[in-house]
Order: C-alpha cells, then sequence, then structure tokens
C-alpha cells in the first residue's frame, strides 16, 4: 500500500518504519526541514533500538522515504496517518486540555491533495469527537466526503519497534468497510499471532486510548505510593527512590497490588501518557 504519514516524530517515524518494513510504501512528512534532511542522510534524530537498521534497510530497499513536500506525498497515498504532535494546551481558557493546533495545520495542508478514496487515519492521542470534527472539515476543504479512521498508538519508548511488531492488540475506529478491510490487511502481518484487531466506532478508539492512558497513570500512582511505603519500611532513605522504580518498589508494589504493572508499561512515555482533562475540542467538559 502507498502510505503517508504527517508528523515524522517519535510515534510517526516508528510507524512509518515498521510499515516500510512489512513491504508497504511509505512516505514520512515533517515541517522541519532540518529533521529530514537529517533522516536523508541516516542520522535518526531519536534513539530507539533497531529503528535505525530498519530505516537504513527500508531506505535502501526504496520503501521509506522523507520530505517535507506534503503535497507530493499524499498524492498517491491511500492511507493517510496523521502522526503529529497533541501536547498540553497552555492557554488560560483551556489550560490542560489537548491543543490541537497542529492537528489542525496539518489537515489544512493535505486536505486539496487527498486521492477520492484516501482514507485519514487519525494516529495522534486526540479527545472523544476529534475524528468528527477532522471528518467535517475535510468535507469543507474538498468539497466531498472523506473517509477518516482512528488508529491509536501504545508503543513504549525504548521497547517502540518491538510494540509495533508485536502488538498487545490494535485498536481501529472506522466508519466505513473499506477502511476496516484496509487497516486489517495494513496490520495482517503484525496479527499473526492470538492478538487481536479491535474494531469499533471512532469514538470508542479515541476513548479507549485515554483510558489506557488512565490505567497507566492510576498504576503508576499506586507503585510510587507503595513503594515509598515499602521503602519507608524497610528502612531505605524515600530520597533514594526514583521511578522507574527499583526492585525494592516493584517487590513492595507485588505484594500490595498484585501483578507488576507491565501493560502499557511501565516505561511508557511520559510525552504520551499524560491526561489532559477530559473536554471535547471546544473546550466544554465532555463528562
Ligand atoms: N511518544 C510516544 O511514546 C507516544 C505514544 C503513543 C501516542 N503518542 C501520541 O502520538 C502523537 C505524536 O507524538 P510524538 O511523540 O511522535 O510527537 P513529536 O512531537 O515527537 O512529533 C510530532 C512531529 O510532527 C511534526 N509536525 C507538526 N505539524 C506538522 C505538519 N503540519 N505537517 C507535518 N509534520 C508536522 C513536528 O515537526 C514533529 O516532528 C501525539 O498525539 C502523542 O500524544 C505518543
Amino acid at each position: 500500500m502507498k502510505i503517508a504519514i504527517i508528523g515524522t516524530g517519535y510515534v510517526g517515524l516508528v510507524t512509518g518504519t515498521c510499515l516500510a518494513d512489512s513491504g508497504n510504501d511509505v512516505t514520512c512528512v515533517d515541517i522541519d526541514q532540518a529533521k529530514i534532511e537529517r533522516l536523508e542522510h541516516g542520522d535518526i534524530p531519536i534513539f530507539e533500538p533497531g529503528l535505525a537498521e530498519l530505516i537504513e534497510r527500508n531506505s535502501s530497499a526504496g520503501r521509506l522515504k522523507f520530505t517535507t513536500d506534503t503535497a507530493a506525498a499524499v498524492r498517491p497515498a491511500q492511507l493517510v496517518f496523521i502522526a503529529v504532535g497533541t501536547p498540553m494546551s497552555d492557554n488560560a481558557e483551556d489550560k490542560g486540555a489537548a491543543d490541537l493546533k497542529y492537528v489542525w495545520s496539518a489537515v489544512e495542508s493535505f486536505a486539496p491533495h487527498l486521492a477520492k478514496d484516501a482514507i485519514v487515519v487519525i494516529k495522534s492521542t486526540v479527545p472523544v469527537g476529534t475524528n468528527t470534527k477532522v471528518y467535517s472539515r475535510l468535507k469543507e476543504l474538498t468539497g466531498r466526503t472523506c473517509d477518516v479512521a482512528s488508529n491509536p498508538e501504545f508503543l513504549k519508548e525504548g521497547a517502540a519497534i518491538n510494540d509495533f511488531q508485536y502488538p498487545d492488540r490494535v485498536v481501529v475506529g472506522v466508519r466505513t468497510k473499506e477502511a476496516e478491510e484496509d487497516l486489517s490487511e495494513l496490520y495482517g502481518p503484525f496479527l499473526r499471532t492470538d492478538k487481536p484487531m479491535l474494531v469499533m466506532t471512532p469514538e470508542s478508539a479515541e476513548l479507549t486510548k485515554y483510558v489506557a492512558n488512565a490505567l497507566l497513570y492510576t498504576k503508576s500512582a499506586a507503585t510510587s505510593t507503595t513503594s515509598a511505603a515499602g521503602l519507608a519500611m524497610t528502612g531505605e532513605s524515600a530520597f533514594s527512590f526514583s521511578f522507574p522504580a527499583s526492585a525494592t518498589a516493584e517487590a513492595a508494589f507485588r505484594r500490595t497490588c498484585g501483578p507488576w504493572p507491565t501493560w502499557p508499561g511501565r516505561s511508557a512515555s511520559s510525552r504520551c501518557c499524560w491526561i489532559p482533562s477530559m473536554r471535547s475540542t471546544t473546550g466544554k467538559s465532555a463528562s
């Protein structure tokens, strides 16, 4: 399949590289010219075990390209992934909510170049309801209906390649049978295991990511509290403790809470697992 990835950061680069490695023709796009130039010269801006080798192999084979030219990447693409950042907003009126400015500027930039049957896939972590807003905005910008799916990412920094290639589950939120079929074909090579592709509505997929992050934070908070108590009991200085936790902390957690949290991962990125207050993109409370 021909694929364009809009946003070549942590998630976009890992996603694009792994999809190229499974035989797709992938172009990763970024507005950061310096980053693209580095990638074109084989200089990888992030460290992730196994990533450099995969980039080298797939670039040499012509399956993986990097560009700042959104139009050229999007025109032939059957799937267009949005993988731009969604940082916490600093504005007074919606402080703590997800800031979607990069999502909207990406949508504006690729909309005029979308092929008729292309499917837009939102991989960025976005509040519930964003898929529908992207769908509406694309209709305004293109004058026709464009299919938009949601496909949140659960990778952990430090184990991202393995997480992508051997996922616990793949979550897809779709509006059409065509999107479900395309995403099944895309993820087929990574799901030759007993692990499922969970197909749901776009809203459920968006919510699934926030619930996973909430679970991770709850476990992290419980671990920190419990391990601090464990350290106090064993006479260790609380000041020597830092998270990810020591063996003492892990033992304390196991005694008190049962199995150590290994899903979505104790080393999950702090950038990906923050939980913005559950607001809609209009800034109103979603609950
Ligand atoms: N980092 C993680 O471990 C992780 C895990 C799961 C989900 N996520 C989510 O995935 C999304 C991406 O996260 P990330 O860590 O890869 O972000 P990042 O900040 O590392 O990368 C985003 C990239 O998008 C580029 N960009 C911005 N606007 C653009 C545009 N209009 N066109 C092309 N490129 C553009 C930026 O220059 C940057 O290189 C976020 O929503 C994040 O919450 C991250």
